[in-house]
């Protein structure tokens, strides 16, 4: 785990800004996006395809409406403000240093224009074949095909990080995610997570997940 100080600070970030920072401009991105995600590629990556080593997960291409959801939650403290959330207590301040609504909606529309990006599988000993029933539970939010459902509120599972899922799903069945009475989409989460008996449960669903293509 990286120790804080290696962490991009704010200095770092306004320095970033300055040099207007060359992200990969997708044709509709707008240009304050694309400048307030030179701060945001520090820990997600150029591409947005994460880094492990910041617990930063992929999110490339996650649509707009997820990005900004997730932006204000953390912002309002609604996300990454449990105790016990390590790696969403790092990405909360990211979130408040967007001042204003129209930041997050500016890069979370940026964020949305990038090409998804399919990280490399880190997990080892999950079985694809044992998942491919754990995830029939999940089928009626996320779709068959993962590809997420806006009416629902589930996002699109096919390039998440698989290590970002392991930590999720055991952040939901804990209590770390979703417990907080405002977040209601989270609270679906939670006792869908429980329906997954242990990690090797949890491994299985998630290696059967990546199989996804969209
Ligand atoms: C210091 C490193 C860091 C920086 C800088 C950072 N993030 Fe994050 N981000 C994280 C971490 C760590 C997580 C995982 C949080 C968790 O595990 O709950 C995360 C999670 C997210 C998520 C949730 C993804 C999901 O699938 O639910 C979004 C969206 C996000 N970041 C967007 C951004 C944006 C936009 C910026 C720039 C304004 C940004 N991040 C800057 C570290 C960072
Ligand atoms: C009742 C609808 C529903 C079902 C069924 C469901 N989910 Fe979800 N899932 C959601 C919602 C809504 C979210 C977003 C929660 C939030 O905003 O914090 C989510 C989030 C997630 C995330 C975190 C994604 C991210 O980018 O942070 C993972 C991983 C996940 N679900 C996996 C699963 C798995 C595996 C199953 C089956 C065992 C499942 N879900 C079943 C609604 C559902």
């Amino acid at each position: 785990m990286a120790p804080m100080w290696r962490l991009p600070t704010l200095a770092a970030a306004l320095a970033l800004l300055l040099a207007a920072p060359a992200g990969r401009a997708a044709d509709e991105a707008n240009g304050r996006g694309r400048e307030l995600w030179g701060f945001c590629q520090q820990c997600h990556g150029a591409d947005g395809g994460g880094t492990p080593l910041y617990l930063a997960p992929s999110i490339a291409g996650l649509p707009t409406w997820y990005v900004e959801r997730e932006l204000r939650n953390f912002h309002e403290g609604i996300r990454g403000t449990h105790f016990d959330d390590v790696s969403g207590m790092r990405m909360r301040p990211m979130a408040l240093w967007l001042r204003t609504d129209a930041d997050i909606v500016a890069v979370a529309g940026y964020v949305a224009s990038l090409p998804p990006v399919k990280p490399a599988p880190v997990l080892a000993g999950g079985s694809a074949a044992a998942g491919a029933a754990l995830y029939a539970p999940c089928i009626a939010c996320h779709g068959a095909d993962g590809r997420g459902n806006e009416q629902l509120g589930a996002p699109p599972l096919t390039h998440a990080s698989d290590w970002y899922m392991l930590t999720q799903l055991q952040h939901f069945k804990q209590g770390v995610r979703g417990s907080d009475p405002r977040d209601v989409k989270g609270a679906l989460m939670v006792p869908m997570a429980k329906l997954l008996p242990d990690e090797q449960a949890m491994k299985n669903v998630i290696a059967y997940i990546t199989t996804l293509e969209p």
